[in-house]
């Protein structure tokens, strides 16, 4: 009797040590994965400003290699964020452990600021991005909290840009549901094709498509996931698909104050401005 119970101990033992060495190489992976993939931009912005302090460029292109600069640090600072995010949102996520308070924020104007933010990185591949304004901005403010919900959309847009063609556009449009009292915001492009049986998986831990993997070597995979976790905790919800033209399409919506009394609310006197 004994012997059968230590031997039950020693397999179940066995199984978590397996397990452990397995999520221990997934971080190192992921590790990895993240600096390789920050050292390119830090890289870029060296050679610019190595470039324009040795006065190699003249005044026109100069303002194209400062453009450039700027692009690859906004990449730099995104990836670093969503580093930061994944060791929080790695343990299951309560909305009142996090110590960012609520606070009501204007998606419309969020998106306009990503939007400009992203445009210099979709000038390099002819791309616009627009956010029609109608009918979002008659949207009401959603409670929540804006760092993470502004990460949301940054990797919506990051992938927006890094995985639609060539001259494409990119559009973002939003409106209130007032019968279930929540904003819904769509991003879409055209560009490598999203399958119906990847529509879910894209929101795993990791999971990139074949036609990402073959076209765009450099990618964690972990954007997603951390989208789909922090719309979770704000009680909201993430999905994709391809539409009839051929454009992948990513919805979020999210709830106008159905977290009001579940963390704490940011005092309005220090709201900052949009
Ligand atoms: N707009 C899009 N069009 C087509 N496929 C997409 C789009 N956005 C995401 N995908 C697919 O979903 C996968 C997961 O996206 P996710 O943002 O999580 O990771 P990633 O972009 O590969 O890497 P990173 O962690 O650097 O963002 C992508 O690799 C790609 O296969
Ligand atoms: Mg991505």
């Amino acid at each position: 009797m004994a012997d059968r119970t230590l031997a039950a101990f020693e397999q179940e033992n066995a199984k978590l040590r397996q397990e452990l060495g397995r999520v221990n190489r997934e971080r190192v992976e992921y590790l990895q994965n993240v600096s390789h993939q920050l050292v390119a931009p830090l890289n870029a912005i060296k050679w610019h400003i190595e470039n324009l302090t040795q006065g190699r460029v003249g005044v026109e292109r100069g303002k194209k290699v400062l453009r450039s600069v700027y692009s690859q640090a906004t990449l730099a600072v995104h990836l670093a964020k969503n580093f930061a995010l994944m060791s929080n949102l790695e343990s299951d996520l309560e909305l009142s452990a996090l110590r960012e308070p609520l606070q009501p924020v204007n998606l419309c104007q969020l998106l306009i600021n990503l939007a400009d933010d992203f445009q210099p990185q979709g000038w390099d591949k002819e791309l616009q991005i627009y956010v029609e304004d109608s009918p979002l901005e008659k949207a009401p403010d959603v409670l929540v909290i804006r760092p993470l919900v502004s990460q949301v959309f940054t990797n919506l847009i990051e992938n927006a840009v890094k995985y639609a063609k060539r001259s494409s556009n990119i559009v973002i449009t939003g409106e209130h549901d007032p019968k279930r009292d929540l904003v819904l915001v769509s991003v879409r492009n055209h560009g490598i094709p999203l399958r119906p049986e990847d529509t879910t998986k894209v929101f795993d831990r990791g999971y990139r498509t074949q036609e990402a993997k073959n076209l765009y070597p450099a990618g964690t995979g972990f954007g997603l996931y951390i989208a789909s976790k922090i719309v979770a905790v704000h009680e909201g919800s993430i999905s994709a698909f391809m539409d009839s033209r051929g454009q992948v399409v990513f919805n979020v919506s999210l709830p106008v104050k159905a977290l009001a009394g579940k963390a704490r609310v940011r005092d309005p006197k220090n709201r900052p401005s949009c």
